[in-house]
């Protein structure tokens, strides 16, 4: 093997690091770094076998050779690096320009409409908003039901004459009326009930469908909001809190709500929840029956009996429900006395909200 002087090792040394640079500079792209990188600083580069040299050298040059080496390694590392940072830095520049997409739209001309959410969708999503603040989970269930799910289970036998007011969608499924469109959203609180353990508090939204002739507060298809509270001790003042909690977040000051007592088979004790007619504000008119009280929707404490029918033992846990229709509450809302524009489809209506 020749044998190299510090000279002879300080020279090559710097013809390397000259070319080194040179070739940075010259390196247009990342592939070429990356070639000069493992030509130059690699374990088979150049830098790799000036250090094999050393071995043949005495020992105090060695030494002094080593350091020269080393340092120009370092440097040319460094160098490097700095290269290699720069080229990605612009490579990744040139991606964004290229995917870099326009979003803007200029539309002129005044037929130009957006489009929004039904006013129901607005309501539902609010009212989600406000219970989810309150701390309720959102559940759904599904629009054909079984008579188990929609009656049985909540306490309301084939006899029985709750039956005949929410006059039923059968379907042409299964068992002759085993299976119709819901009448209500409380057969979610069965579903919620059976596939989750107490504690539990959801509201549950939803359309629901009765064999009613529309008018100004019925349509055969409207929507309701579900609650449900299963807990350790829970009582009516809960249920009275959760209500005007939420009353007072929906229509703020001027609508007030009561509850009055009711009978609904799944509660016991039940109540009806009613608002201020927004339509005559309390004075009466058609929208209201002249009663100045709209009703909303019912609710009460959870019926042992329901209880049962899930598998939830009563003695242990006690709970609260409530149901209503959103569109009523849309209605009053905004003060709408005809329920029927709601599926009208008349975008002088809709764009309103
Ligand atoms: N499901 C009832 C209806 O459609 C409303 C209702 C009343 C729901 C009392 C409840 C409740 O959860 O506790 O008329």
């Amino acid at each position: 093997m020749p044998q190299f002087s510090l000279m002879e090792i300080i020279e090559k040394v710097d013809e390397l690091k000259g070319y080194f640079s040179s070739s940075l500079r010259d390196a247009g792209d990342i592939d070429r770094l990356r070639e000069l990188e493992s030509e130059v600083l690699s374990k088979k580069g150049s830098i790799a076998s000036l250090n094999k040299q050393l071995g043949s050298m005495d020992q105090d040059l060695r030494q002094a050779a080593g350091a020269v080496i080393n340092d120009a390694r370092a440097q040319m590392r460094a160098d490097y690096e700095a290269t290699l940072a720069r080229l990605l830095a612009a490579a990744r520049e040139r991606e964004l320009e290229a995917e870099k997409l326009d979003l803007s739209e200029i539309v002129s001309g005044s037929d130009f409409h957006a489009g929004r959410f039904h006013l129901i969708s607005k309501t539902r999503s609010e009212l989600e908003d406000i219970f989810i603040g309150m701390g309720f989970a959102v559940e759904e269930g599904p629009e054909a039901e079984t008579d188990w799910h929609n009656f049985e289970a909540l306490n309301i036998p084939p006899y029985h004459p709750a039956r005949a007011g929410q006059d039923s969608f059968y379907l042409k499924y299964g068992e002759p009326e085993s299976m119709l469109l819901r009448t209500h959203t409380s057969p979610v609180q069965i579903r919620v009930m059976t596939r989750q353990e107490p504690p539990i508090y959801a509201v549950m939204p939803g359309r629901v469908y009765r064999r009613d002739t529309a008018d100004a507060r019925h349509t055969p298809v409207f929507h309701q909001i579900e609650g449900l509270v299963v807990d350790k001790g829970i009582t009516f003042a809960n249920l009275a809190g959760a209500i005007e909690t939420f009353t007072k977040a929906i229509f703020g000051p001027n609508i007030v709500s009561r509850l009055r007592p009711g009978y609904f088979p799944f509660t016991e004790p039940s109540a009806e929840f009613e608002v201020t007619c927004a339509i005559c504000e309390g004075a009466g008119c058609r929208t209201c029956s002249n009663t100045g009280w709209i009703e909303l929707g019912g609710c009460g404490m959870v019926d042992p009996n329901v209880f049962g029918a899930v598998g939830i033992d009563p003695e242990v846990w006690t709970g609260f429900a409530f149901g209503f229709g959103i569109d009523r509450l849309a209605q009053m809302r905004y003060a709408i006395s005809d329920m029927r524009v709601f599926l009208d489809n008349d975008v002088r209506f809709l764009r309103q909200f």
